[in-house]
């Protein structure tokens, strides 16, 4: 359920409520004798109203009304557990039609945006079951090419479905992606894939809310990013899995998660070469076949923790990792002054005495990842002296920056891309509300340094990619409540 149903649905109650006021006191009634008056019919239409909108209220919108009670300044301590990476799972889901076998996931994590993902699947026919080890999807019986406009136009991983239902089934129609918005203009832009699929042959028909794409038989191209984009790379790697020839893909994006979506695929037939690289080539096959695929550990989650251990001045254990996918941010721990451990699945984060500054400038991977840039830039708030923190893929990926500073950060915005940071500063709590997922995990982290008592609102946002981070925090030592409140 989003927002705008939301407010919809409740416009709507509101709007039966009056009526309902309008008819107990005969406002309605012809009859000016009966104006004015108690009427029974109208008491019941509220009662009912009432009853149901609470229940509709109390089933679909806890977690929309939820928030977070942090308590900061706790140190924290013991392990914590890396969840299988949600960018990963959003491109195994849709990657399951490429074949009619059946596909079982390990690892998935479980967030509102996996499970949008799932729901999106099953709409179009395929069987999803959830079993104690994993998720097995059955695609041999999917009937339509259609992504309902509810789901997909909700969460931007739905534009992963286009690439396979076109390749498997010659057609594909789809609203415009919804998500976090992060670049500037109404939605984030799918130029890259309307531009490669066309590339591949496909004829595209651009309708008033959707998009409906068509093709007899896909042909292998050449096709280069004139920006680099993950995405975009893993749809037009995974659609031309099955066209006709050869496609050369040039400056893709080299994310682990499209290695580990290629190894896959290729495990499965596919002719895949080169993911990891600025340069795929990919050689057409008649049809793949499917297997489990283990969901790689998810490296943002991984930094956040280890941000999180680094501000509080905290030893902990990061589980189920693996460093080699966030070697940036460990390069920069050796700079700044948090001491760590490499294990070959985990990281030790050592207490940290004093924090140095480092100015970061987000880039594709192996860069500095644009994911991780809010929580690092908390961490700049407590480091001893100056530092930039250049976001350069997204252009709101900084405005978040406003509510540090109603915390007491010491932040200059230079401009949309570029803030300065002078720390350290103490930081207070505050009411908030999450405006995206990874800022929202910002938030938290600010909390868990904030002197007092930080409330955040909207944390729908931070459910969408972080699995019961609240429990799992608490097991190791923050502070932090999960209130279900209804606001009716
Ligand atoms: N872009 C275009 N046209 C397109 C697609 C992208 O101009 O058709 C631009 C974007 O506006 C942006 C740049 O290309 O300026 C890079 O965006 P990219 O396409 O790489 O982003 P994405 O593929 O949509 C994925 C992750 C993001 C992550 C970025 C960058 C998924 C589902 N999403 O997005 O994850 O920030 O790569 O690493 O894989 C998140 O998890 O919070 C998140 C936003």
């Amino acid at each position: 359920m989003t927002k705008k149903f939301y407010f919809l649905i409740k416009k709507c109650y509101t709007i039966i409520y009056r009526k309902g006021i309008s008819i107990l006191f005969n406002s309605f009634s012809s009859s000016r004798e009966r104006r004015g008056k108690l009427s029974a019919e109208g008491l019941i239409y509220i009662l009912l109203i009432k009853k149901n909108y609470c229940k509709f209220l109390i089933f679909n919108f806890l977690n929309f009304m939820s928030k977070f009670i942090i308590e900061g300044g706790h140190q924290l301590s013991g392990e914590i557990e890396v969840k299988g990476a949600k960018n990963s799972a959003l491109k195994i889901i849709p990657a399951s039609i490429l074949s009619s076998e059946e596909i079982k996931i390990t690892n998935l994590p479980n967030i509102e945006d996996v499970n949008k993902s799932l729901n999106l699947l099953s709409t179009i026919g395929a069987e999803v079951n959830n079993t104690k080890d994993g998720v097995i999807i059955k695609t041999n019986n999917i009937k339509s090419a259609n992504l309902s406009p509810e789901i997909a136009g909700k969460f931007r991983a739905s534009i992963m479905f286009v690439g396979p239902l076109l390749a498997r089934f010659g057609q594909a129609i789809f609203p415009m992606p919804g998500g976090c918005n992060l670049a500037s203009g109404a939605k984030r832009p799918i130029n890259l894939f309307l531009d490669g699929f066309e590339k591949f042959g496909a004829q595209i028909k651009k309708q008033e809310n959707y998009y409906e794409l068509s093709a007899t038989r896909l042909k292998g191209c050449d096709f280069f990013f004139p920006v680099v984009s993950v995405t975009a790379t893993e749809s037009l790697m995974m659609t031309a899995t099955l066209a006709d020839g050869v496609t050369r893909l040039r400056n893709c994006a080299m994310e682990p998660e499209i290695k580990a979506l290629a190894d896959y695929l290729n495990e499965n037939g596919a002719k895949i070469d080169g993911a990891g690289t600025p340069t795929i080539t990919i050689t057409g096959v008649e049809k793949i076949s499917a297997s489990t695929f283990e969901v790689i550990p998810d490296r943002i989650e991984t930094g956040s923790f280890a941000i999180m251990a680094a501000i509080t001045k905290s030893n902990l254990l990061i589980k189920n990792c693996n460093p080699e996918h966030i070697e940036i941010l460990l390069e920069i721990f050796n700079h700044i002054g948090v001491p760590f451990e490499k294990h070959k699945n985990a990281i030790e984060i050592k207490e940290a005495k004093k924090i140095l500054p480092y100015s970061i400038k987000t880039h594709e991977y192996p860069g500095f990842p644009t994911d991780l840039q809010s929580p690092y830039t908390i961490l700049m708030t407590q480091a001893n002296g100056t530092s930039l923190i250049h976001e350069t893929i997204y252009d709101r990926r900084l405005l978040y920056t406003d509510m540090l500073m109603q915390m007491g950060a010491d932040i200059t915005m230079c401009d949309p891309h570029r803030v300065v940071i002078n720390g350290p500063t103490k930081l207070y709590g505050k009411k908030l509300a999450s405006p995206d997922l990874r800022a929202g995990i910002a938030l938290v982290i600010a909390a868990l340094v904030a002197k007092g008592t930080t409330e955040i609102d909207n944390i729908y946002q931070i459910d969408r990619g972080y699995e019961d981070i609240d429990t799992r925090l608490r097991k190791i030592g923050a502070n932090i409540m999960r209130i279900n409140s209804l606001k009716l």
